[in-house]
């Protein structure tokens, strides 16, 4: 089965991503993988942060001249700010004494948990007070791994012709009322725009939104969409609760940091509506779509999933994201050392992560549906799986 991990703590050396099963002969371009990585770090409402990053991916293993072996491929993503951290960080030598103001204040500063964080869950769990501990793994820095490893199964879709996209549908109240936006409209404008919104008057709005909320020391959430289209009928299975491709999509998508809601089509939406409004009528005709065999629907209220499978519509999958818990106005909290009132922890920070949330649901996305098309298709080597994709597709029906 194709999978992926990550390890690496927000401020320490290196990301690395390891991805396992991954087919054998794909080429990989390391541009396009760096390409994601720029754009999980652009949108507005960043935090200072994102100034000094600039991540770069370099793979370690699993490809040679280029090409993928089978084998494991391990990426990593270096700390550009390491220097600054090492002492705080350093995963061996205790922390030194030798601590100018700044590393002074961040190492005695992590003992408020902000509420709505993994902080104070994590601390107890872990059994430690030093909230660090927690906090840098916990952090979506680490989605940068994931959005390298996305990439390099964007890269198998995209060579069978699987495309994806992502835009975002709504950050606070600023929202796209418009419910038809066609796949290529968002190709050629989501990335055009700051908060990766189509329509160029909400994309104003989104960005008002978080202009008053990072005056007011707030944050903003939001809801983004992810399509995938040209996909095969039957990628998924009804067998089992772990096989159905909707669990496994809605489980990738609530993976992701923030994210607090997942819908597929029409979602929560068509569970106040009759099902003759809900389901999407079938037509057929001969000369249609090979991948949907034919087969085809004027509606796509399903968003691309039946039963647990692929049913050769567009897949729609959304999410919302809340207001991220890293307050400037913080919360009040408990201290854990000394039990007191305090007020959370102020760690530099985003104000909203919505547009950037919604390149690692592509990336979490490209994953899953990587690892459903090699599950049907095979993982050994591109050559097996192009036998096997192009039998699939001539097979009578
Ligand atoms: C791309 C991205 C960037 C994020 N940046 C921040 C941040 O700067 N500050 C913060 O408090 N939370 C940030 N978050 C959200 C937290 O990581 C998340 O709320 C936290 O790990 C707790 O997990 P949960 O919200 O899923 O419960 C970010 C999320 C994403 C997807």
């Amino acid at each position: 089965m194709l999978r992926f991990l990550t390890a690496g703590e927000s401020h320490g050396q290196a990301l690395i991503g390891q991805i396992e099963s991954f087919p054998a002969g794909l080429k990989i371009s390391i541009d396009k993988i760096n390409r994601q990585l720029t754009r999980r770090q652009g949108g507005f409402g960043r935090g200072g942060r994102m100034k000094i990053e600039h991540d770069r991916a370099r793979i370690l293993s699993g490809l040679r001249q280029g090409i993928t072996l089978g084998s494991p491929i391990a990426i990593i993503i270096e700390n550009r700010d390491w220097s600054n951290w090492k002492k705080l960080m350093d995963p061996i030598r205790p922390v030194s004494s030798r601590l100018n103001a700044r590393q002074k204040r961040l190492a005695n500063d992590t003992t408020r948990p902000r509420p709505g964080h993994a902080d104070l869950s994590g601390a107890v769990k872990y059994d430690t007070r030093d909230l660090r501990n927690v906090l840098e793994r916990a952090s979506a820095r680490e989605t940068a791994a994931r959005v390298a490893c996305g990439a390099i199964a964007g890269q198998l879709l995209e060579y069978f012709d699987i495309r994806m996209v992502s835009h975002v549908l709504s950050i606070g109240r600023a929202r796209m009322k418009r419910k038809k936006i066609a796949f290529d409209e968002i190709v050629s404008k989501a990335d055009r725009s700051e908060v990766r919104c189509v329509d160029p008057a909400v994309s104003a709005e989104m960005k008002a939104e978080i202009k008053a909320a990072r005056k007011n020391g707030d944050t903003l959430g939001g809801v983004f969409e992810v399509r995938i289209s040209n996909l095969p009928i039957g990628l998924g299975s009804m067998a089992q609760w772990f096989t159905r491709l909707d669990g496994a999509l809605a489980a990738a998508m609530m993976s992701i940091q923030s994210v607090k809601g997942v819908e597929i089509g029409d979602g929560f939406a068509s569970a106040a509506k009759k099902g003759s409004a809900v389901h999407d009528a079938l037509y057929y005709k001969p000369s249609g779509s090979v991948r949907s065999r034919g087969f085809y629907r004027r509606t796509n209220r399903a968003g691309g999933i039946e039963g647990g499978m692929t049913n050769g519509s567009e897949l729609i999958i959304r999410a919302a994201c809340k207001p991220i818990a890293t307050l400037m106005k913080p919360l009040e909290t408990v201290d854990v050392i000394n039990k007191s009132a305090a007020r959370a922890i102020t760690e530099r920070s985003d104000v909203c992560v919505v547009p950037a949330a919604a390149v690692v649901g592509e990336a979490m996305m490209a994953m899953v549906m990587a690892s459903a098309f090699t599950d049907k298709f095979g993982n050994d080597s591109l050559a097996d799986i192009e036998a096997a994709f192009e039998a699939y597709l001539k097979r009578e029906f």
